[in-house]
């Protein structure tokens, strides 16, 4: 027997498909298990298929007979096999981790063991993935996937406070996380926009708060921000009643999520203010938007709020916000600096960590744990508080260091209220650039953490700020397919994870959201092209990157739109000289989407010592003294690229040392405007020239033609054409008359 027993052994081993390695695989689960051992053969789902469960998977097995919805199977004939589904409680033997689950899929029976209820649920959803991943709904392949989760906390926060969601679609988007194996839901329920959840001590937040005077955010924004209520023609917003919330909080706990509240403190608090505005410091509504720290009737306002809230959620998270708080108010209000003065603080951050403080003691009465963003830092933190780090990673790390718990949600991984592709493809987004692989590139663990503290990084969240979200198309639109990337983020395990197995998955998951009727953003047919440049040998390689799958891409040299009958692109090739590389992606014989051109200019500035008489930012160094005149053009999408150089609040004002006197024959420079970030136009720039980089003299000054309501992101190229003139010095003076940022990349001169 042993010896029988081994041989089998060997023989799955050798079917064992190491995970990184499954490209074509029909086992497509995303987040990627932790084990995924193929088997030939399939299971028949049809109408007649019987579920079996163990009494404690009971629900779990009827959820999953309604999610997969067993009556639109076709019946099929002879189907001789055993034919049933099973959840089965498993021992620890089978599966280690009380989140895991085995799933084995034989030609006559599926079983899915757990130790667990949350376990069944993730090995309910791989199965269910696996019946709407395949060509032929219900052929489910068979397989023995081994699977657990990395993180303990996978999580996605929806703000419903700049758009507000019924409760039809947020049991939509429940479905949807859990699918992916996403366990919590951050929800975002009150913020100056509107306050969304029945209090009944306070009936007036709902009945005067949850209706605005405007239908989208942009247009309230830009009005006087009143509020409205509910039958006024004009008025936009709504709310959940608490029957509704629990019943929000039992859809997610079936599907194995729980349901974290926020509700906002002591800033983005307008509403609040507004019908109780004895909470501000002015005393006035529509003055302040962040609550009064000085008064006790705040704490006992925030107490008997979340009193209630507690009822409701049984999370033992709790969020209270704690963002972007505007100090100003505090630092003239006369009970606020009592209160600093009475209580020993140094200044209006601590008064706000004083603030937090108190709320966490109420919190740990209740024996909920509080959660904030990473504001929460500063002037102190809260004694046993979880912090949630927005701004960069660096708030979780401090956290991490001083022992506490962390979520990781850093703007530029995170953020799904950013772009994903090419802002002039895409519906208006706040801003930003997160391309499905960007979020798929996140490691929730930082590099600089020691080892030793990565354990307080408890998981990650996507967030989903909603001021350009109007609508439930579009909420999916933005969610879709980033969640799945940030799913395998947050479950996969970091060795088992691989882009490009990701993006092979993908592909099969796009047929499961077309099943779903989820209005996910179709992966852009746009190429992307990447540059390396050799200046001594002035030689570029040029690669080419998409989104589409396997794409065939055609490419000229010399400027000209490409056919069919240009150059085949196999892969990175190298351009010397000057060219004008133009490419793009071809479908059946045709051009999918518009070409795109890439000018490479070995231009006299390249390489070249460039002096910066005024300072870039320190936030946006790009390439630093190198980017200027590094041959890397930034591109069209965003600042962020790493080749836009920023300059914050000063003029741009730089001197490029050609090393000899030369003709200057041209210059060209190029800035970004895109009004929601603050960046601007210069109102002009202003090329000098210098034989002994001390005196210049002014040849040519190029005023800007953008104007200040061109909101959207837009470049403009600032052409200078020149005599000819020689110089050895070259200075470039950009004006910053908005005293926001200015964005430049290359100076090319000839
Ligand atoms: C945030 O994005 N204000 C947390």
């Amino acid at each position: 027997m042993r010896k029988l027993k081994y041989h089998i052994a060997l023989l799955f081993a050798v079917l064992i498909v190491p995970a990184s390695a499954q490209t074509g695989s029909r086992v497509a689960i995303i987040p990627q298990p932790s084990q995924v051992i193929e088997r030939p053969g399939i299971f028949k789902i049809d109408r007649s298929t019987k579920i079996k469960s163990e009494p404690i998977f009971d629900r779990i097995a009827s959820l999953f007979a309604m999610q997969s919805d067993l009556k639109t199977f076709a019946p099929i004939s002879g189907n001789v096999n055993g034919n049933e589904i099973l959840f089965s409680l498993a021992g620890k033997d089978i599966v280690a981790d009380s989140a895991g689950y085995r799933l084995m899929i034989t030609p006559g029976k599926i079983t899915i063991s757990a130790r667990t209820t949350t376990g069944a649920i993730n090995g309910m959803q791989s199965l269910l993935q696996l019946i709407l991943l395949q060509p032929v709904k219900g052929e489910v392949p068979c397989a023995e996937i081994n699977d657990h989760p990395r993180f303990g906390y996978r999580g996605v926060m929806l703000d419903v406070s700049r758009n507000f969601f019924p409760v039809s679609y947020i049991k939509h988007f429940l479905d949807l996380m859990s699918l992916y194996k996403m366990n919590k839901f951050h929800w975002h329920l009150t913020d100056g926009p509107g306050w969304r959840l029945e209090i009944k001590k306070y009936p007036e937040l709902t009945s005067k708060t949850a209706f605005r005077t405007h239908r989208t955010w942009k247009e309230w924004w830009d009005s006087p921000r009143h509020y409205s209520t509910e039958g006024d023609p004009n008025g936009y917003g709504g709310y959940y009643t608490q029957t509704e919330a629990r019943e929000i909080v039992a859809y997610a706990k079936q599907r194995g999520i729980t349901v974290i509240p926020e509700i906002e403190m002591p800033g983005h608090s307008d509403e609040v203010l507004a019908v109780f505005p004895n909470l501000s410091c002015s005393g006035k509504p529509f003055k302040n938007g962040e609550l009064c720290l000085g008064n006790d009737s705040t704490f006992i306002f925030l107490k008997n709020v979340l009193s209630e809230v507690i009822a409701i959620f049984p999370s033992e998270y709790i969020h209270v916000g704690g963002d972007e708080a505007d100090q100003s108010a505090w630092k003239t209000c006369p009970k606020c600096q009592k209160r600093i003065k009475d209580e020993k603080l140094k200044n209006e951050s601590e008064l706000q960590s004083y603030g937090i403080r108190r709320i966490e003691q109420f919190l740990i009465s209740k024996k909920r744990k509080l959660l904030g963003w990473d504001e929460i830092l500063d002037g102190g933190l809260a004694p046993a508080a979880t912090v949630m780090s927005w701004r960069g990673e660096q708030g979780g790390i401090t956290a991490a260091n001083m022992g506490h718990d962390v979520v990781m949600t850093p703007g530029s991984y995170c953020y799904f209220d950013h772009y994903q592709a090419d802002p002039a493809t895409q519906p208006l987004a706040i801003g930003g650039y997160l391309t499905v692989e960007n979020v798929y590139s996140y490691e929730p663990v930082p590099a600089e953490l020691d080892p030793s503290r990565a354990k307080f990084i408890l998981g990650a969240q996507a967030n989903i700020w909603t001021e350009f979200i109007p609508t439930t198309e579009h909420l999916d639109y933005m969610a879709f397919p980033r969640l799945p990337a940030m799913a395998e983020v947050t479950w996969s395990e970091k060795g088992n994870r691989n882009y490009e197995n990701f993006k092979t998955r993908l592909q099969s998951h796009y047929r499961l959201l077309q099943r779903l009727n989820v209005n996910y953003c179709r992966p852009s047919s746009r190429l992307e092209v990447g540059t390396k440049f050799d200046n001594e040998a002035k030689k570029v390689a040029v690669n080419f990157k998409s989104e589409q799958f396997n794409p065939v891409i055609y490419y000229t040299l010399d400027g000209s739109e490409p056919t069919t009958a240009s150059y085949l692109y196999k892969g990175n090739f190298e351009v010397s000289g000057s060219a004008i590389v133009s490419a793009a992606i071809f479908e059946n014989g045709l051009i999918k989407d518009k070409s795109v051109r890439l000018e490479v200019d070995f231009h006299k500035a390249i390489g070249k010592k460039v002096t910066y008489n005024l300072p870039y930012s320190k936030n946006y160094v790009a390439q630093k003294e190198q980017t200027l005149v590094n041959g890397y053009r930034g591109g069209s999408l965003t600042y962020g690229d790493g080749q836009w150089q920023g300059f914050e609040s000063n003029d741009m004002d730089v001197t490029i040392d050609l090393e000899k006197s030369d003709a200057v024959k041209s210059l060209a420079i190029s800035f970004m405007q895109q009004t929601g970030p603050g960046v601007y136009m210069p109102d002009f720039v202003e090329v000098s020239l210098s034989d002994n980089g001390k005196d210049f003299r002014k040849v040519k000054t190029i005023t800007n033609d953008i104007p200040l309501t061109q909101t959207v992101l837009t470049l403009k190229n600032f052409q200078f054409t020149l005599s000819g003139e020689k110089a050895r010095y070259v200075r470039v003076f950009a004006k910053n008359g908005q005293k926001g940022f200015l964005f430049a990349d290359e100076v090319i001169v000839y």
